[in-house]
């Protein structure tokens, strides 16, 4: 099958979120595609995070609707939207930490929540499986045993992303993944990012543009609660509409470049 048969994963179709007259989205317009990669960049308050709440179900669309593989989500409250499989992660990391790093990723395996309620804490074999894959996957194979507390920020928030990863969520909402992270820290989650792709889609917002070349997907660009325009980090720089909204800014963009 082309790539142009295949359908959608997600698709906001004109999408208009109000606050008080104020409207944080206008218009939006965005598809993304199963196991795929797609960075969401735009200057302070242009809608990014407002975006994020939209889909996922947090905050009500004005109008325009969200359709999830095939079917619309916009008006279903949140816990329906994750549980057909879109998940949002923030900025800080929602590790339990009094919770060994296994027991984190054994408790958000999705498919086995019932076990949970029968057996108490204990682990069914599937589920003890999928922790201990997603464990390898996030590179924190060595650190099962320990507390999630004990762990750097950057390891905090792999352990989050291989959470989501571990309940099986189809699409990863991620809002500034590498804020506060080493650059190190930021190579290995951009890494990480794109070998979560070959199952997994993603939607990463992000100011930080050696970050974002280093996720090297396309790129759209937000501006004023709409879509300003889309394409390769190469191309988007190169926009004269970019420059003008980024105006001070765009040199980050362009060093990431050069
Ligand atoms: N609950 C709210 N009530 C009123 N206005 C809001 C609310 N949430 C966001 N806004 C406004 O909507 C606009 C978009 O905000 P949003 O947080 O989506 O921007 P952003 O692109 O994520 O910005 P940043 O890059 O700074 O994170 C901003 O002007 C913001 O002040
Ligand atoms: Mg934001």
């Amino acid at each position: 099958m082309g790539e142009g048969m295949m359908e959608p994963l997600l698709e906001v179709r004109n999408l208009t979120v109000n606050f008080d007259g104020f409207k944080a989205l206008d218009g939006m317009n965005l598809r993304l595609m199963p196991s795929s990669v797609r960075v969401l960049i735009g200057p302070n308050g242009a809608g990014k995070s407002t975006l994020c709440d939209a889909i996922i179900g947090r905050v009500r669309a004005t109008s325009g609707s969200v359709i999830f593989q095939g079917k619309e989500i916009t008006a279903l409250p949140e816990y329906e939207i994750v549980r057909r499989g879109i998940c949002r992660k923030f900025q800080t990391p929602g590790v339990l930490e009094n919770l060994t790093v296994g027991e984190n990723l054994a408790l958000s395996a999705r498919r086995h929540r019932e076990c949970w309620r029968s057996f108490g804490w204990s682990l069914s074999g599937e589920a003890r499986m999928r922790a201990e894959e997603t464990l390898e996957l996030i590179g924190l194979q060595e650190k099962r045993n320990q507390l999630a507390g004990e762990l750097s920020h950057g390891q905090k928030q792999w352990l989050e992303i291989g959470m989501v990863v571990a309940s099986d969520a189809d699409l990863l909402l991620l809002d500034e993944p590498a804020a506060g992270m080493s650059h190190g820290e930021s190579t290995q989650t951009a890494e990480l990012i794109r070998r979560l792709s070959l199952r997994h889609s993603f939607l990463v917002i992000d100011h930080d543009m050696t970050f974002v070349a280093q996720l090297d997907a396309p790129v759209s660009v937000m501006h004023m609660g709409r879509m300003l325009t889309e394409g390769t980090l190469e191309e988007v720089r190169k926009d004269p509409q970019v420059a003008a909204v980024y105006l001070g800014r765009i040199k980050e963009v362009t060093d990431a470049c050069a």
